[in-house]
Protein backbone atom coordinates (compact mmCIF):
# COMPACT_ATOMS: atom_id res chain seq x y z
CA UNK A 1 0.00 0.00 0.00
CA UNK A 2 0.76 3.76 -0.59
CA UNK A 3 -0.13 7.24 0.41
CA UNK A 4 1.29 10.89 1.45
CA UNK A 5 0.60 10.21 5.02
CA UNK A 6 0.89 7.06 7.50
CA UNK A 7 -1.03 8.17 10.27
CA UNK A 8 -0.65 5.73 13.55
CA UNK A 9 -3.41 6.10 15.85
CA UNK A 10 -7.10 6.72 15.46
CA UNK A 11 -7.89 9.11 18.70
CA UNK A 12 -8.43 12.91 18.33
CA UNK A 13 -5.11 13.60 16.70
CA UNK A 14 -4.96 11.31 14.17
CA UNK A 15 -8.71 11.38 12.81
CA UNK A 16 -8.68 15.05 12.80
CA UNK A 17 -5.15 15.36 11.36
CA UNK A 18 -6.29 12.63 8.76
CA UNK A 19 -9.11 14.79 7.70
CA UNK A 20 -7.78 18.04 7.99
CA UNK A 21 -5.30 16.50 5.21
CA UNK A 22 -8.06 15.17 3.23
CA UNK A 23 -9.59 18.88 3.18
CA UNK A 24 -5.98 20.09 1.36
CA UNK A 25 -5.95 16.98 -0.96
CA UNK A 26 -3.82 15.31 0.53
CA UNK A 27 -4.21 11.31 1.18
CA UNK A 28 -3.56 9.30 4.60
CA UNK A 29 -4.35 6.32 5.80
CA UNK A 30 -4.89 5.16 9.36
CA UNK A 31 -3.86 2.11 11.29
CA UNK A 32 -5.56 2.22 15.03
CA UNK A 33 -4.83 -0.75 17.39
CA UNK A 34 -8.26 -0.89 18.82
CA UNK A 35 -11.58 -1.74 17.52
CA UNK A 36 -14.02 1.19 16.64
CA UNK A 37 -16.71 0.44 19.10
CA UNK A 38 -13.48 0.24 21.77
CA UNK A 39 -12.41 3.79 20.64
CA UNK A 40 -16.21 4.97 20.41
CA UNK A 41 -16.77 4.29 23.83
CA UNK A 42 -14.01 5.28 25.58
CA UNK A 43 -14.79 7.96 28.25
CA UNK A 44 -12.22 10.61 28.52
CA UNK A 45 -12.13 14.67 27.92
CA UNK A 46 -15.32 16.75 28.12
CA UNK A 47 -14.73 20.23 27.95
CA UNK A 48 -13.52 22.14 24.26
CA UNK A 49 -12.14 24.90 23.62
CA UNK A 50 -12.83 28.05 21.96
CA UNK A 51 -10.95 27.17 18.75
CA UNK A 52 -11.72 23.30 19.08
CA UNK A 53 -14.91 24.19 18.37
CA UNK A 54 -14.32 26.55 15.53
CA UNK A 55 -12.46 24.07 13.89
CA UNK A 56 -14.86 21.41 14.39
CA UNK A 57 -17.55 24.14 12.34
CA UNK A 58 -14.80 25.37 9.83
CA UNK A 59 -13.80 22.00 8.99
CA UNK A 60 -17.88 20.65 8.56
CA UNK A 61 -17.85 18.65 11.71
CA UNK A 62 -19.42 20.25 14.17
CA UNK A 63 -23.21 20.11 13.28
CA UNK A 64 -24.06 16.99 16.28
CA UNK A 65 -21.34 19.03 18.38
CA UNK A 66 -23.66 22.24 18.42
CA UNK A 67 -26.61 20.25 18.76
CA UNK A 68 -25.83 18.18 21.44
CA UNK A 69 -23.00 20.03 23.03
CA UNK A 70 -23.74 22.29 25.99
CA UNK A 71 -21.96 25.96 25.86
CA UNK A 72 -20.68 27.21 29.18
CA UNK A 73 -20.05 31.19 29.68
CA UNK A 74 -17.92 30.32 33.00
CA UNK A 75 -17.00 27.93 35.84
CA UNK A 76 -17.14 28.26 39.35
CA UNK A 77 -14.40 28.09 42.17
CA UNK A 78 -14.59 27.24 45.14
CA UNK A 79 -12.73 26.91 48.40
CA UNK A 80 -13.32 27.29 52.21
CA UNK A 81 -17.11 26.26 50.91
CA UNK A 82 -17.69 29.25 49.13
CA UNK A 83 -18.44 29.42 45.32
CA UNK A 84 -17.07 32.08 42.96
CA UNK A 85 -18.33 32.71 39.50
CA UNK A 86 -15.73 33.40 36.60
CA UNK A 87 -17.33 35.05 33.83
CA UNK A 88 -15.59 33.21 31.22
CA UNK A 89 -17.76 35.26 28.54
CA UNK A 90 -17.19 38.46 29.50
CA UNK A 91 -13.85 38.71 30.48
CA UNK A 92 -12.70 37.36 27.07
CA UNK A 93 -14.75 39.53 25.55
CA UNK A 94 -16.78 36.58 23.91
CA UNK A 95 -15.20 33.37 24.55
CA UNK A 96 -16.87 30.09 26.01
CA UNK A 97 -16.37 26.50 25.97
CA UNK A 98 -18.26 23.92 24.71
CA UNK A 99 -19.09 20.33 27.00
CA UNK A 100 -18.73 17.59 24.56
CA UNK A 101 -17.66 14.27 25.31
CA UNK A 102 -13.81 13.39 23.75
CA UNK A 103 -15.70 10.07 22.51
CA UNK A 104 -18.70 12.01 20.47
CA UNK A 105 -15.85 14.13 18.71
CA UNK A 106 -14.50 10.29 17.46
CA UNK A 107 -17.56 9.03 16.30
CA UNK A 108 -18.13 12.48 14.54
CA UNK A 109 -14.59 12.31 13.21
CA UNK A 110 -14.65 8.65 11.98
CA UNK A 111 -17.98 8.94 10.63
CA UNK A 112 -16.64 11.70 8.32
CA UNK A 113 -13.69 9.99 7.25
CA UNK A 114 -15.19 6.76 6.42
CA UNK A 115 -18.13 8.86 4.16
CA UNK A 116 -15.22 10.69 2.51
CA UNK A 117 -13.82 7.81 1.59
CA UNK A 118 -10.76 7.64 4.01
CA UNK A 119 -9.05 4.53 5.23
CA UNK A 120 -8.76 3.48 8.87
CA UNK A 121 -7.94 -0.15 9.65
CA UNK A 122 -8.71 -0.88 13.49
CA UNK A 123 -7.89 -3.53 15.62
CA UNK A 124 -4.33 -3.74 14.19
CA UNK A 125 -1.33 -5.87 15.47
CA UNK A 126 2.14 -5.59 15.79
CA UNK A 127 2.41 -1.65 14.25
CA UNK A 128 6.45 -0.90 13.72
CA UNK A 129 7.64 2.09 11.68
CA UNK A 130 10.88 1.96 9.47
CA UNK A 131 12.98 3.96 7.38
CA UNK A 132 12.08 7.29 9.31
CA UNK A 133 15.11 9.05 8.84
CA UNK A 134 14.54 8.53 4.75
CA UNK A 135 12.71 10.10 1.93
CA UNK A 136 11.06 6.54 2.18
CA UNK A 137 9.26 6.24 5.37
CA UNK A 138 7.03 2.89 6.11
CA UNK A 139 4.73 1.40 8.40
CA UNK A 140 4.26 -2.34 9.20
CA UNK A 141 1.32 -3.98 10.83
CA UNK A 142 -0.66 -7.24 10.72
CA UNK A 143 -4.33 -6.69 9.98
CA UNK A 144 -4.91 -9.37 12.98
CA UNK A 145 -3.15 -11.82 14.99
CA UNK A 146 -0.23 -14.07 13.36
CA UNK A 147 -1.94 -12.31 10.09
CA UNK A 148 0.64 -11.41 6.87
CA UNK A 149 2.55 -8.49 7.60
CA UNK A 150 1.48 -5.33 6.09
CA UNK A 151 3.49 -2.45 4.36
CA UNK A 152 2.77 1.34 3.96
CA UNK A 153 5.24 3.37 2.22
CA UNK A 154 4.44 6.70 2.59
CA UNK A 155 5.89 10.44 2.68
CA UNK A 156 5.51 11.03 6.17
CA UNK A 157 4.43 9.35 9.29
CA UNK A 158 2.48 10.84 12.05
CA UNK A 159 2.43 9.47 15.20
CA UNK A 160 -0.96 9.93 16.61
CA UNK A 161 -0.56 7.25 19.43
CA UNK A 162 -1.08 8.28 22.82
CA UNK A 163 1.33 7.98 25.62
CA UNK A 164 2.31 4.51 25.25
CA UNK A 165 2.68 4.19 21.33
CA UNK A 166 5.39 3.29 19.31
CA UNK A 167 6.08 6.34 17.79
CA UNK A 168 7.69 8.35 20.31
CA UNK A 169 10.52 6.02 20.99
CA UNK A 170 11.62 6.16 17.60
CA UNK A 171 13.06 9.37 18.06
CA UNK A 172 16.97 8.52 19.05
CA UNK A 173 17.74 8.71 22.96
CA UNK A 174 20.50 11.27 22.15
CA UNK A 175 17.92 13.53 20.29
CA UNK A 176 15.12 13.13 22.36
CA UNK A 177 14.37 14.74 25.22
CA UNK A 178 11.68 14.18 27.73
CA UNK A 179 10.51 16.19 30.39
CA UNK A 180 8.34 15.20 33.27
CA UNK A 181 6.68 15.65 36.86
CA UNK A 182 4.70 12.53 38.58
CA UNK A 183 1.93 13.80 40.53
CA UNK A 184 0.73 12.51 43.93
CA UNK A 185 -2.93 12.88 43.41
CA UNK A 186 -5.13 10.63 41.59
CA UNK A 187 -8.57 11.35 39.69
CA UNK A 188 -11.47 8.95 40.18
CA UNK A 189 -13.89 9.80 38.06
CA UNK A 190 -17.35 8.52 37.81
CA UNK A 191 -20.44 8.60 35.16
CA UNK A 192 -23.31 8.38 36.96
CA UNK A 193 -27.22 8.88 36.16
CA UNK A 194 -28.63 12.28 37.84
CA UNK A 195 -29.67 15.37 36.64
CA UNK A 196 -27.23 17.96 36.08
CA UNK A 197 -25.87 19.24 39.63
CA UNK A 198 -24.91 22.82 38.46
CA UNK A 199 -24.98 25.08 35.57
CA UNK A 200 -21.62 25.07 35.01
CA UNK A 201 -18.60 23.01 36.22
CA UNK A 202 -17.67 23.67 39.59
CA UNK A 203 -13.40 22.95 40.67
CA UNK A 204 -13.83 22.76 44.30
CA UNK A 205 -10.58 22.84 46.66
CA UNK A 206 -11.22 20.97 50.10
CA UNK A 207 -9.08 19.84 53.26
CA UNK A 208 -10.46 16.39 51.90
CA UNK A 209 -8.93 17.07 48.69
CA UNK A 210 -9.93 17.85 44.86
CA UNK A 211 -13.65 17.25 43.42
CA UNK A 212 -15.14 18.73 39.97
CA UNK A 213 -18.25 18.47 39.17
CA UNK A 214 -19.01 18.23 35.07
CA UNK A 215 -21.78 17.17 32.88
CA UNK A 216 -22.61 15.18 29.89
CA UNK A 217 -26.25 15.15 29.07
CA UNK A 218 -29.46 15.76 30.95
CA UNK A 219 -29.29 12.72 32.46
CA UNK A 220 -25.40 11.42 32.76
CA UNK A 221 -23.01 13.63 34.77
CA UNK A 222 -19.66 12.95 35.39
CA UNK A 223 -17.54 13.87 38.34
CA UNK A 224 -14.22 13.80 39.55
CA UNK A 225 -12.56 12.97 43.30
CA UNK A 226 -8.60 13.23 44.16
CA UNK A 227 -7.58 10.30 45.45
CA UNK A 228 -4.37 8.36 46.14
CA UNK A 229 -2.91 7.82 42.27
CA UNK A 230 -2.48 3.87 43.75
CA UNK A 231 -5.71 3.65 45.21
CA UNK A 232 -7.81 0.57 43.86
CA UNK A 233 -11.28 1.10 42.46
CA UNK A 234 -12.51 -1.81 44.76
CA UNK A 235 -12.23 0.64 47.68
CA UNK A 236 -14.80 2.95 46.53
CA UNK A 237 -18.30 1.84 46.61
CA UNK A 238 -20.86 3.94 45.52
CA UNK A 239 -21.73 5.05 48.71
CA UNK A 240 -18.28 6.17 49.47
CA UNK A 241 -18.11 8.41 46.17
CA UNK A 242 -21.14 10.50 46.97
CA UNK A 243 -20.55 10.98 50.69
CA UNK A 244 -17.19 12.07 49.34
CA UNK A 245 -18.10 14.23 46.63
CA UNK A 246 -20.82 15.69 48.44
CA UNK A 247 -19.02 16.79 51.65
CA UNK A 248 -15.70 18.22 49.38
CA UNK A 249 -18.28 20.28 47.14
CA UNK A 250 -20.85 21.22 49.81
CA UNK A 251 -21.31 25.46 50.26
CA UNK A 252 -21.99 27.12 53.56
CA UNK A 253 -25.33 28.37 52.39
CA UNK A 254 -26.41 24.66 51.89
CA UNK A 255 -26.43 23.24 48.18
CA UNK A 256 -26.42 19.61 48.08
CA UNK A 257 -25.18 17.03 45.58
CA UNK A 258 -27.91 14.85 43.58
CA UNK A 259 -27.20 11.43 43.60
CA UNK A 260 -27.98 8.62 41.77
CA UNK A 261 -26.87 4.98 39.60
CA UNK A 262 -23.24 4.71 39.01
CA UNK A 263 -22.89 3.51 35.48
CA UNK A 264 -18.90 3.95 35.28
CA UNK A 265 -15.96 4.56 37.27
CA UNK A 266 -12.24 4.58 37.24
CA UNK A 267 -8.83 5.74 38.72
CA UNK A 268 -6.47 7.74 36.34
CA UNK A 269 -2.94 9.06 37.77
CA UNK A 270 -1.52 12.29 36.73
CA UNK A 271 1.31 13.45 35.41
CA UNK A 272 3.10 17.06 32.94
CA UNK A 273 5.33 15.34 29.91
CA UNK A 274 6.74 16.90 27.05
CA UNK A 275 9.06 15.26 24.81
CA UNK A 276 11.44 17.79 22.30
CA UNK A 277 11.67 18.11 19.98
CA UNK A 278 8.48 16.55 18.09
CA UNK A 279 10.29 15.54 14.86
CA UNK A 280 12.69 13.46 13.85
CA UNK A 281 13.68 13.14 10.29
CA UNK A 282 10.04 11.99 8.26
CA UNK A 283 8.04 10.91 12.38
CA UNK A 284 5.89 13.74 13.18
CA UNK A 285 4.42 12.84 16.58
CA UNK A 286 1.26 14.72 17.57
CA UNK A 287 -0.88 14.94 20.57
CA UNK A 288 -0.62 12.50 23.88
CA UNK A 289 2.22 10.68 22.04
CA UNK A 290 4.57 14.03 22.39
CA UNK A 291 3.03 15.32 25.52
CA UNK A 292 0.79 15.06 28.57
CA UNK A 293 -0.85 17.29 30.76
CA UNK A 294 -3.03 16.84 33.99
CA UNK A 295 -6.85 16.62 33.12
CA UNK A 296 -7.20 19.79 35.72
CA UNK A 297 -6.78 22.15 33.07
CA UNK A 298 -8.86 20.42 30.35
CA UNK A 299 -6.27 21.17 28.09
CA UNK A 300 -5.06 17.46 26.23
CA UNK A 301 -7.67 17.26 23.44
CA UNK A 302 -7.33 20.96 22.54
CA UNK A 303 -3.74 20.74 22.25
CA UNK A 304 -4.13 17.68 20.03
CA UNK A 305 -6.19 19.41 17.91
CA UNK A 306 -3.59 22.81 17.57
CA UNK A 307 -0.69 19.93 17.10
CA UNK A 308 -2.49 18.53 13.95
CA UNK A 309 -3.35 21.98 12.58
CA UNK A 310 0.20 23.37 12.67
CA UNK A 311 1.23 19.79 11.26
CA UNK A 312 -1.53 20.10 8.65
CA UNK A 313 -0.13 23.63 7.30
CA UNK A 314 3.36 22.54 7.28
CA UNK A 315 2.68 18.87 4.95
CA UNK A 316 0.50 21.19 2.45
CA UNK A 317 2.60 23.68 2.36
CA UNK A 318 4.99 21.06 1.01
CA UNK A 319 2.76 19.28 -1.33
CA UNK A 320 1.46 22.53 -2.33
CA UNK A 321 4.19 25.01 -2.69
CA UNK A 322 6.97 22.36 -2.91
CA UNK A 323 8.44 24.20 0.75
CA UNK A 324 9.98 21.47 3.01
CA UNK A 325 11.16 24.14 5.54
CA UNK A 326 7.50 25.13 6.67
CA UNK A 327 7.19 21.40 8.27
CA UNK A 328 10.52 21.89 10.14
CA UNK A 329 8.91 24.76 12.16
CA UNK A 330 6.56 22.39 13.31
CA UNK A 331 8.20 21.34 16.52
CA UNK A 332 9.35 24.90 17.54
CA UNK A 333 5.32 26.13 17.02
CA UNK A 334 3.55 23.30 18.78
CA UNK A 335 5.96 23.11 21.47
CA UNK A 336 5.28 26.78 22.10
CA UNK A 337 1.40 26.30 22.96
CA UNK A 338 2.58 23.18 24.87
CA UNK A 339 4.44 24.41 27.15
CA UNK A 340 1.86 27.18 27.72
CA UNK A 341 -1.06 24.71 28.48
CA UNK A 342 1.90 22.57 30.23
CA UNK A 343 1.98 26.08 32.60
CA UNK A 344 -1.88 26.77 33.07
CA UNK A 345 -2.70 22.99 33.53
CA UNK A 346 0.15 22.56 36.65
CA UNK A 347 -0.89 25.81 38.03
CA UNK A 348 -4.90 25.10 38.26
CA UNK A 349 -3.79 21.52 39.92
CA UNK A 350 -1.56 22.68 42.31
CA UNK A 351 -3.99 25.56 43.18
CA UNK A 352 -6.92 23.13 43.57
CA UNK A 353 -5.45 19.84 45.21
CA UNK A 354 -4.67 18.81 48.55
CA UNK A 355 -1.09 18.07 48.70
CA UNK A 356 -0.82 16.04 52.05
CA UNK A 357 2.66 16.26 51.92
CA UNK A 358 2.32 20.38 52.19
CA UNK A 359 3.56 22.37 55.50
CA UNK A 360 1.01 24.01 57.08
CA UNK A 361 2.17 27.49 55.64
CA UNK A 362 2.24 25.90 52.00
CA UNK A 363 -1.56 25.15 52.56
CA UNK A 364 -1.45 29.27 54.15
CA UNK A 365 -0.58 30.11 50.67
CA UNK A 366 -2.42 27.89 48.72
CA UNK A 367 -5.40 29.17 50.00
CA UNK A 368 -4.28 32.53 49.87
CA UNK A 369 -3.97 31.97 46.00
CA UNK A 370 -7.21 30.53 45.81
CA UNK A 371 -8.37 34.31 47.83
CA UNK A 372 -6.45 36.38 45.63
CA UNK A 373 -7.35 34.30 42.38
CA UNK A 374 -11.30 34.66 42.74
CA UNK A 375 -10.83 38.65 43.89
CA UNK A 376 -8.56 39.94 41.08
CA UNK A 377 -10.23 40.65 37.82
CA UNK A 378 -6.65 40.72 36.39
CA UNK A 379 -6.14 36.98 38.00
CA UNK A 380 -9.74 35.89 36.85
CA UNK A 381 -8.91 37.45 33.05
CA UNK A 382 -5.75 35.33 32.89
CA UNK A 383 -7.40 32.17 33.91
CA UNK A 384 -10.46 32.51 31.28
CA UNK A 385 -8.07 33.87 28.69
CA UNK A 386 -5.97 30.30 29.41
CA UNK A 387 -9.14 27.99 30.11
CA UNK A 388 -11.02 28.76 27.06
CA UNK A 389 -7.62 28.25 24.52
CA UNK A 390 -4.43 30.47 24.00
CA UNK A 391 -4.29 30.87 20.16
CA UNK A 392 -1.51 29.04 17.66
CA UNK A 393 1.39 31.64 18.02
CA UNK A 394 1.88 30.74 13.85
CA UNK A 395 5.44 33.63 14.24
CA UNK A 396 7.06 32.58 11.17
CA UNK A 397 5.05 30.56 9.84
CA UNK A 398 2.06 33.13 9.57
CA UNK A 399 3.17 34.13 5.68
CA UNK A 400 2.57 30.40 5.18
CA UNK A 401 -0.91 30.19 7.40
CA UNK A 402 -2.82 33.00 5.31
CA UNK A 403 -1.48 31.45 1.76
CA UNK A 404 -2.51 27.94 2.30
P1 LIG B 1 -5.32 9.21 22.29
O1 LIG B 1 -6.71 9.69 22.50
O2 LIG B 1 -4.67 8.44 23.38
O3 LIG B 1 -5.33 8.35 20.96
C1 LIG B 1 -4.23 7.54 20.59
C2 LIG B 1 -4.75 6.37 19.77
O4 LIG B 1 -3.64 5.60 19.33
C3 LIG B 1 -5.62 5.43 20.62
O5 LIG B 1 -6.86 5.21 19.97
C4 LIG B 1 -4.77 4.16 20.73
O6 LIG B 1 -5.56 2.98 20.77
C5 LIG B 1 -3.93 4.24 19.47
N1 LIG B 1 -2.68 3.47 19.57
C6 LIG B 1 -1.84 3.36 20.63
N2 LIG B 1 -0.82 2.53 20.37
C7 LIG B 1 -1.01 2.11 19.10
C8 LIG B 1 -0.32 1.20 18.25
N3 LIG B 1 0.80 0.56 18.67
N4 LIG B 1 -0.80 0.98 17.02
C9 LIG B 1 -1.94 1.61 16.57
N5 LIG B 1 -2.64 2.46 17.34
C10 LIG B 1 -2.19 2.70 18.58
N6 LIG B 1 -8.47 16.76 27.50
C11 LIG B 1 -9.16 17.91 27.26
O7 LIG B 1 -8.80 18.63 26.31
N7 LIG B 1 -10.26 18.29 27.99
C12 LIG B 1 -10.68 17.55 29.03
O8 LIG B 1 -11.71 17.89 29.64
C13 LIG B 1 -9.96 16.37 29.36
N8 LIG B 1 -10.33 15.58 30.40
C14 LIG B 1 -9.71 14.38 30.60
C15 LIG B 1 -10.16 13.59 31.63
C16 LIG B 1 -9.54 12.37 31.87
C17 LIG B 1 -10.01 11.52 33.01
C18 LIG B 1 -8.48 11.92 31.02
C19 LIG B 1 -7.83 10.58 31.23
C20 LIG B 1 -8.03 12.71 29.99
C21 LIG B 1 -8.63 13.94 29.78
N9 LIG B 1 -8.21 14.77 28.74
C22 LIG B 1 -8.85 15.97 28.53
C23 LIG B 1 -7.08 14.38 27.88
C24 LIG B 1 -7.51 13.80 26.53
O9 LIG B 1 -8.40 12.73 26.72
C25 LIG B 1 -6.26 13.33 25.74
O10 LIG B 1 -5.30 14.35 25.78
C26 LIG B 1 -6.59 13.00 24.28
O11 LIG B 1 -7.23 11.75 24.19
C27 LIG B 1 -5.33 12.96 23.39
O12 LIG B 1 -5.66 12.56 22.10
P2 LIG B 1 -4.61 11.78 21.19
O13 LIG B 1 -5.29 11.54 19.88
O14 LIG B 1 -3.32 12.47 21.20
O15 LIG B 1 -4.35 10.41 21.96
C1 LIG C 1 -13.92 17.26 32.39
C2 LIG C 1 -12.61 16.84 32.42
C3 LIG C 1 -11.63 17.70 32.82
O1 LIG C 1 -10.34 17.30 32.84
C4 LIG C 1 -11.92 18.99 33.22
O2 LIG C 1 -10.92 19.81 33.63
C5 LIG C 1 -13.23 19.42 33.18
C6 LIG C 1 -14.23 18.54 32.76
C7 LIG C 1 -14.98 16.32 31.94
O3 LIG C 1 -14.63 15.17 31.65
O4 LIG C 1 -16.14 16.71 31.87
Amino acid sequence: MKTQVAIIGAGPAGLMLSHLLHLEGIDSIIVECRTREEIEGTIRAGVLEQGTVDLMNATGVGTRMMREGHVHHGIELQYNGIRHRVNMYELTEGKTIMVYPQHEIIKDLVARRLKDQGTIYFNVRDVSLHNINTDTPKIQFRKEENSELLEITCDFIAGCDGYHGPSRKMIPDEIRNEKKQIYPFGWLGILAKTPIANPELIYANHDRGFALISTRTPQIQRHYLQVDPNDDIANWSDDRIWSELKTRVETKDGWTLPDGPIIQKNIVSMRSFVCEPMQYGRLFIAGDAAHIVPPTGAKGLNLAMSDVQVLTKGVAAFYHCGDKDKMQRYSDIALRRVWKAQRFSWWMTTMLHRNHNHSPFERGIQVSELAYVTSSRAALTSLSENYTGLPIEWGSMEALHSQV
